[in-house]
Parts: C-alpha cells; sequence; structure tokens
C-alpha cells in the first residue's frame, strides 16, 4: 500500500556514510519494539494498536453520529498536536467543494450522510479577530464542541474556551450537554471542570503524547464527526504497525536510515512536498511531529512544507538554486481523481486566437500533474537535491491511517539514530515561561 523510492537521493549518501547504516537503523528499530529506548514511557501511540479498544471506537463513532444528526458545527479546541492530526485526516478526505462532491467521492461520507456536519477549529492561536468572527460565524447555528487539551492547562485553547463556553451559555440551555471534552484521565484543569460540569469527556492515554495522539479520541472523535471511517483509520494504521514490525527491510526502516544519512551528511531541512492542495494540513502534522520530536540538542532535520504546483511558483527558486542543504520527500498520490480532460479547441488546428496549449489538449489533469511531478523531481536531483519519494495508491481512511504510522514509526526511529528522546519536548517550555512572565504568572 505504500512505496518508497530512494533512487534519487542514493546518490547523494556516500559508501562512508552507508556503513554500519543498516545495523543502527535495526538497533534503533529494536528498541522501539522492545520499549527499551529513551521515552519507553511514551509508547501508547504503539500499545493501542497493539491491543484494539473496539468498544471506544464504536462509543466515537455512534457519538459522532449523534452529534451528526443534532449539530451544524463541531468546534474542536485545541492547539499542536491536540488538533493538527484531526484537520490533516478530514482535509485530506474531504472534497474542496462539499456541496459539489463529484459522484465518484460520495462514499468518502460516511455511507453519503445528507446531513453534513461542519468540524471548525479553535484555540490554535491566539487571534482575538478569528475569534470574534467565528463566534458571529456561529450565530444561530447548533454547536457541539469539543474542548482538547491533554495538559488540560495550554493558554491558546484555555482562553479561547473560557471565551467559547461563555457564548455557548449565552446561546444554549443546554450548553453543559454540547461540550465535550478530551483530556487526562486525573489531571489538570480542564478535567477538574469536565468532572464539575458533568460534561462528557473522553481520555487522553497517559503514554500517549499530542503529536502521536490521532489515533485516540483526540482524532477520532472530530474525524467521526466529519464523516469517516474511523475503523478503517485505526485498523489502517494497525496493518501498517504488523507490517513494519514484521520486516527487517520495510520502507519504513529504509526511509529512516536515508534521512540519518542526509542528517550525517549535513542537510538541514527536510522539505516534504506533495502535489495535491488537501494535502497541506497533513504537512503540518508531519511538521510538528517531525519538528517536535528530532529538533532538540542541537540536532534534527527542519521540517518544511511545499504543495505543488503552487509552491513552485514561490519557493521553487529556492529549492532548485539556493543554499545546498535541503532534502526533500515527495508524498505522492497515484490516484488523484484528476480525471478532467484539457479540452480541445477549435484554435488547435486553425491556429486564429490560439493560446498555445495545444500540445496539452485531450491530456487529463492527472497526466499535467504527473509530468510536471517527475519534471520537478529531475530538476531538483539535478540542481542538488537529494530527492526522496513515498507513493501511496489513494486517499481514504485506510491509507492514511498507514501512512500516520508510518511517519510515526519513522521519526522514533529518527530520534533514537540521533541519540535523541523523541518522545519529549523540552523547547516548547521556553516560550512559554517568557510569554507568562510578561502576563504576570511563572511556571
Ligand atoms: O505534542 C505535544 O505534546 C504538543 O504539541 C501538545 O499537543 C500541545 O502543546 C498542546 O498541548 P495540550 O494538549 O496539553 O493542550
Amino acid at each position: 500500500m505504500l512505496h518508497l523510492d530512494l533512487d534519487r537521493s542514493d546518490r547523494f549518501v556516500s559508501d562512508t556514510l552507508r556503513q554500519g547504516l543498516a545495523a543502527r537503523t535495526q538497533e534503533a528499530h529494536e528498541a522501539l519494539m522492545a520499549g527499551r529506548g529513551a521515552g519507553a514511557d511514551w509508547l501508547g501511540w504503539r500499545r493501542i494498536l497493539a491491543d484494539p479498544n473496539d468498544a471506544l471506537l464504536e462509543e466515537l463513532a455512534a457519538l459522532a453520529a449523534d452529534i451528526r444528526s443534532r449539530a451544524d458545527v463541531l468546534l474542536c479546541v485545541g492547539i499542536g498536536g491536540s488538533y493538527l492530526g484531526a484537520e490533516a485526516v478530514i482535509r485530506a478526505l474531504s472534497p474542496y467543494f462539499p456541496g459539489a462532491t463529484p459522484v465518484q467521492e460520495s462514499s468518502l461520507f460516511g455511507g453519503g450522510s445528507p446531513h453534513r456536519v461542519e468540524v471548525l477549529f479553535a484555540g490554535h492561536h491566539l487571534s482575538g479577530a478569528y475569534l470574534e468572527q467565528l463566534l458571529a460565524y456561529l450565530e444561530g447555528k447548533s454547536v457541539v464542541v469539543n474542548v482538547i487539551s491533554k495538559s488540560g492547562t495550554t493558554l491558546e485553547p484555555g482562553v479561547s474556551f473560557r471565551v467559547i463556553r461563555e457564548w455557548m451559555q449565552r446561546q444554549f440551555e443546554d450548553a453543559d450537554a454540547r461540550i465535550i471534552a478530551t483530556t487526562d484521565a486525573h489531571r489538570g484543569a480542564l478535567r477538574k471542570l469536565a468532572d464539575e460540569r458533568g460534561w462528557q469527556s473522553f481520555v487522553i492515554p497517559d503514554d500517549v503524547g499530542g503529536r502521536f495522539s490521532v489515533m485516540t479520541p483526540v482524532g477520532l472523535l472530530p474525524i467521526a464527526v466529519a464523516g469517516f471511517d474511523i475503523r478503517r483509520f485505526f485498523y489502517g494504521a494497525v496493518a501498517m504497525m504488523k507490517d513494519i514490525d514484521g520486516q527487517q527491510d520495510h520502507p519504513a526502516l529504509r526511509y529512516a536510515a536515508q534521512r540519518y544519512a542526509l542528517h550525517e551528511a549535513a542537510y538541514v531541512t527536510e522539505v516534504l512536498s506533495v502535489f495535491e492542495p488537501r494535502l497541506d494540513a497533513l504537512g503540518a502534522w508531519w511538521a510538528q511531529l517531525y519538528g517536535e520530536s528530532e529538533g532538540k540538542e542541537g540536532k534534527g532535520l527542519f521540517p518544511a512544507r511545499c504543495v505543488f504546483s503552487t509552491d513552485l511558483h514561490s519557493l521553487g527558486q529556492y529549492l532548485q538554486e539556493g543554499k545546498r542543504n535541503i532534502c526533500e520527500t515527495f508524498l505522492i498520490l497515484d490516484d488523484d481523481r484528476g480525471r478532467l480532460g484539457v479540452p480541445a479547441a477549435a484554435s488547435d488546428t486553425d491556429g486564429k486566437g490560439a493560446d498555445g496549449l495545444a500540445f496539452v489538449a485531450g491530456k487529463s489533469f492527472t497526466e499535467l500533474t504527473r509530468a510536471a511531478l517527475e519534471g520537478t523531481m529531475d530538476a531538483h536531483t539535478a540542481g542538488g537535491v537529494p530527492v526522496s519519494a513515498i507513493r501511496i495508491p489513494r486517499l481514504d481512511e485506510d491509507t492514511l491511517g498507514g501512512l500516520v504510522y508510518f511517519f510515526e514509526h519513522v521519526v522514533a526511529l529518527g530520534g533514537y539514530m540521533l541519540g535523541i528522546n523523541p518522545f519529549d519536548q523540552p523547547g516548547v517550555e521556553a516560550y512559554k515561561k517568557a510569554m507568562y512572565e510578561r502576563l504576570g504568572r511563572t511556571i
């Protein structure tokens, strides 16, 4: 279901760097599987897949169906790992214009339910203008809120939720029945509030870090409310984990080895490039996962993302000819649903009013994308960028579940190979401390 192509990046890895690489990768892989690496208390993202809680999946799917039957909007309040995964999956699976869903995509809506709930996000920044406009937009709509915070103390979702809660209480007599909290089982202000107010709540397991939490209620509830099959998504990840754990030469291990070798060869930035705009949010999820997991102790590849061909007209210049410390991974979608063809025009034959595009007449947008993709990979390689490629067959729940696990496993190996703990994020505290000092509080 996932294919890795390292042909173009192999030439940038010297024989010296290759020495011992396979053994080092295998060592990291075994440490992860045996739970004896750094941060071994944080391997819940594997544990929950090894022992699936089907009752929880069913409970979440049933609640989602209930919300879909009574709400216009599910408002998710969270930041970082408490929203990026859900947004990534929902954006990747949703059509660009929901009202104009092409027939072939209708199965993407959980059986084609006619009632479509909008899933919106708040608490993922401090824009007061956004919050004000959001509340104006929600006026008159039936709203359910899912407030998500593992610590239950994060400022951005905390203050946003305070505003949203007040608004909910003004708008709805049954406000408390419209608030669902996803947080720690025992700790934090959000857990206390949820218990006091009797809100329905879900638990983020102790041993699952925020950026690894999309397979918990953090991601699963919003994804289910958006109309997608969370069982398929979850079991897509289970299948990928079994696949990786059971194979010595799995693409996950080869990709982890390549990234490590490039890091050792002094590459600084890894760009994840996609040609499908609805994968943009997946890129944001990936960037958090990789940035927070690897970027510590002066190590790690800086994760950046590009959406092509849009960014070929902005960042493409830098990728082609800028500082040569960038490596690139293309995430390629085999079936991009680009069946639409470029129409033939009368000017193609008579030359009158010619737009110069006769050479693409009759070609599908998939063919155009393919040419742009292959052309870009060749050009970047020739320009000195090590290019790797991950190909997935299509965008659906199974594939995305598998891809999520693939990236998680790779970054865990990456951390171990770099000799760091991939599961903590001590650096995130520095800005919080400085911000809180200015706001009159110390942490
Ligand atoms: O990966 C992480 O742990 C972080 O990005 C958190 O998800 C983020 O800071 C939000 O934290 P919380 O869920 O505690 O509000």
